[in-house]
Formats: C-alpha cells, sequence, structure tokens
C-alpha cells in the first residue's frame, strides 16, 4: 500500500507537473487506487480483505461524494467544439451525479470567463477546429480530450505544453474515465454508487448454456489489424458470426442496446481492439459484459484487463498457445458447464456502468477542474505519455 493518502496525492504531483520530470505519468492511475485503499484500511480492521479488493477494481470515478467534497464555488466549463462536430445536448451535473456549481456551456463568448476549456483531440488535430485563441485568461485550464488509442491518435507533438489537464481512458490520465467500469455491489464506506450503474446477475441454470456459439461485430475491417488475423485463424475451427458493416447488418439500429440484444444470445463474444495499447479497452468488452457473453478479448495484456475485471471474467487470447487451444476451450466450455460458470459466477457482485458520452466526461471534468483550482498544472511529454 502506498504511504500517499487521498489528499497529500495531489499536492506533490502539482510539484512535480509544473517541473521537468513526467516520470511519474506512469504510475498515477495507481496513486488513486492507492489513496483511495489506504484511506479505507486506515478506518478498517479487514484491512487484507480489503486490500484484496482495492486491486481488484479502479474507484469508480463518478461516485457521488459527500456534498462537503464537493466545495469550492462554481466552474464554468467551456466546451471548446462539439466533439466530431455532433450537437449533444449538456447534462445537468447536479442531478445526474451530485456534482453541483457546473456550468457547461458551447457558447464562445464565455471563454474569457471559463475556468477551463474542454478540447476534443481528434477534431484539432485533423484542423477540423483550430485551438482557443492566446494569451489565455488567467488561471484558465485547458483540457486535452482523447478517446481514441494512440494508434488512431494524430500529431499529438503539435500539443507539447499546452494543455493543462488530461481526460481520457488511461487510467493515469489528470482525469481519468474509462469506456466502462464494475462496481462492486456492497460499495465502499465513503461513497455512494453511481446510480446508473446495471446490477450483473449470474446465468440461471437453464439458460447457462447459450443456443449459439460465439459472435463479432466489426465496423473498421482491416487487414492490417490483428484482430483481422486472428478472426482468420480462429474461423478454422469454430463458428464465427460476424456482424457490422463487414458482415451481417446488426438487428435494430445496430448501434449500443442492440448490440448488446444480440450478443445475449450468444455465449461468447470476440472482444478485439483496434490496436493494442495500455489501458485501452473500448465498448466491445462492456457490451459482452451487460450482455452476459464470456469475453475473448485482444487489447493489452492479462494484467492489465485484470486492473478492470475479475481474471475469470474474460478469456485472453494470450492465455493459449496457439488459436487452436483457444477454439478447443471454448467447446469444451459448453460441454462441461461447472467449468462455464465459473467465467460467469462473479458477475452477481458487480454492477456495470458504460459513461455516457459526452455528457459524464464533461461532469468529470467539472469536478476535477474545481479539484485542482488554484494549482499550475502543465501536460508536458503529452506523446511519449500517451504512447508508452
Ligand atoms: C480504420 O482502420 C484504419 C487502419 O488502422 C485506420 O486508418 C482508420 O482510421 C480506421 N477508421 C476508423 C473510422 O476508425
Ligand atoms: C496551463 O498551461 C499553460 C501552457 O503550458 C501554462 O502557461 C499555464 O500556466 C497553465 N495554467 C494553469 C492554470 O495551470
Amino acid at each position: 500500500m502506498g504511504a500517499a493518502g487521498r489528499s497529500t496525492a495531489a499536492a506533490p504531483r502539482a510539484d512535480r507537473r509544473a517541473g521537468t520530470s513526467r516520470q511519474r505519468r506512469g504510475g498515477a492511475g495507481l496513486v488513486v487506487l492507492k489513496g483511495t485503499c489506504s484511506y479505507v484500511s486506515a478506518v478498517t480492521v479487514g484491512f487484507l480483505l480489503l486490500l484484496g479488493v482495492c486491486l481488484l477494481y479502479l474507484p469508480d470515478p463518478l461516485a457521488l461524494r459527500p456534498p462537503a467534497a464537493e466545495d469550492g464555488g462554481e466552474v464554468t466549463l467551456l466546451i471548446w467544439r462539439r466533439p466530431f462536430g455532433r450537437h449533444r445536448a449538456l447534462p445537468d451535473c447536479l442531478e445526474r451525479f451530485g456534482i453541483g456549481g457546473c456550468t457547461l456551456t458551447y457558447e464562445g463568448s464565455a471563454y474569457p470567463r471559463a475556468d477551463a476549456v474542454i478540447v476534443h483531440h481528434r477534431d484539432v488535430a485533423t484542423g477540423a477546429d483550430a485551438l482557443p485563441p492566446e494569451p489565455r485568461p488567467f488561471a484558465q485550464k485547458w483540457i486535452w480530450m482523447n478517446y481514441e488509442s494512440p494508434t488512431h491518435t494524430p500529431r499529438l507533438w503539435q500539443f507539447e505544453d499546452v494543455f493543462n489537464l488530461t481526460l481520457s481512458y488511461r487510467a493515469d490520465s489528470d482525469i481519468f474515465l474509462p469506456y466502462g467500469y464494475l462496481v462492486p455491489r456492497k460499495g465502499g464506506t465513503d461513497v455512494v454508487q453511481n446510480r446508473f450503474a446495471q446490477p450483473l446477475r449470474a446465468a440461471s441454470r437453464s439458460r447457462l448454456v447459450r443456443p449459439r456459439l460465439l459472435a463479432w461485430v466489426i465496423s473498421n475491417w482491416s487487414e492490417s489489424h490483428a484482430r483481422v488475423s486472428f478472426y482468420h485463424q480462429l474461423r478454422r475451427y469454430v463458428q464465427v458470426d460476424v456482424f457490422g458493416r463487414s458482415g451481417h447488418p446488426v438487428p435494430g439500429d445496430g448501434v449500443g442496446g442492440s448490440v448488446v440484444r444480440l450478443v445475449g444470445r450468444y455465449q461468447f463474444y470476440l472482444a478485439l481492439e483496434n490496436s493494442q495499447h495500455t489501458d485501452y479497452i473500448t465498448e466491445k468488452l462492456w457490451n459482452a459484459v451487460r450482455a452476459g457473453a464470456v469475453p475473448v478479448v485482444l487489447g493489452p495484456s492479462r494484467q492489465n484487463y485484470e486492473r478492470f475485471l475479475p481474471p475469470e471474467a474474460f478469456i485472453h487470447v494470450d492465455d493459449f498457445a496457439s488459436v487452436r487451444g483457444l477454439a478447443r476451450y471454448l467447446l469444451m466450455l459448453r460441454r462441461e458447464p461447472a467449468r462455464l460458470r465459473k467465467h460467469l459466477d462473479w458477475r452477481e457482485a458487480y454492477s456495470v456502468y458504460q459513461p455516457s458520452f459526452w455528457s459524464d466526461h464533461y461532469c468529470a471534468a467539472c469536478r476535477a477542474v474545481r479539484r485542482t483550482r488554484g494549482r499550475t498544472d502543465v501536460v508536458k511529454d503529452l506523446t511519449r505519455w500517451f504512447h508508452v
């Protein structure tokens, strides 16, 4: 357990940030995690038990906190441009997450008085939008927001020493919000669970073995992706039902809910990321979890996935010496329900939450802006950090 508590973790971080060293980048997510855990364990006797629980999952970034933690006044957050040029209604953070005092706006006229400005990387990197004008108002923070993997994040080098905070799926971002996460049903002692999290259920005896074996929904088919060569090999051994732009159409509207409904008929789901990077675990995995299909994952390492999920909650392609071995394992599980059950029984202890783009991100940012008020933060080495 790290010695740093929640409150002390922030201050030295700011100093280091403004200084030359950025080595701390790699471990910041863990600092958050350990900070939460050591705080809890200080007041709890079941230390080892908690240690196990704390290391199993990352903290709920949108957990409701006691009102005292939200003190510090009003925050005006300017959404510099609509991500991907699409209009979305702005959320009420107080109503949704109990985060009060947030004024969110798309109005450029708020720029001179905004406490912070959110910039979506993709849009400024492709030239669709320009950065806000310099000089920036005193003490204003610019937030770099990005949900693409490094492989699909162009021209990072243009943005060295421009931003003050990072907002991404990376656990060591200043504002960390993954594509999805689990929340233990029992809940912690100091937080109220996000009420939008969806409880998971273990499969009943009669629903344990599902009629269909394995599905894959794929929109961007590229022969250069590792996932496509994996698929070519896998289909030699087992039936894979392919949906999406490159296969059968997904019944329904093709987004979120209808994917979950479709995958709900399958035993296993291929949650294959388009590229393999630290913490880059997308909705593909969380849709499968919601659907009660066991995800077969290709992405970062097993160890990385285990920061988000119990080890038995997924099957990692690296668990097997060959694709054939993996295929055999899937077929075997269907013949041995007791072993299949091990991949599903963990569900009863958790709820799952998939943050909605981009309202949840704005609310998380608002909270972070308040927390870091009066502090100077500069994001140095954006490229080097993000490409680790
Ligand atoms: C699809 O994949 C290719 C190859 O990696 C990439 O260049 C392209 O940007 C991707 N398209 C989308 C819409 O993600
Ligand atoms: C934000 O970053 C800019 C550019 O590096 C820096 O000049 C400014 O002092 C930072 N502001 C705050 C409030 O952290």
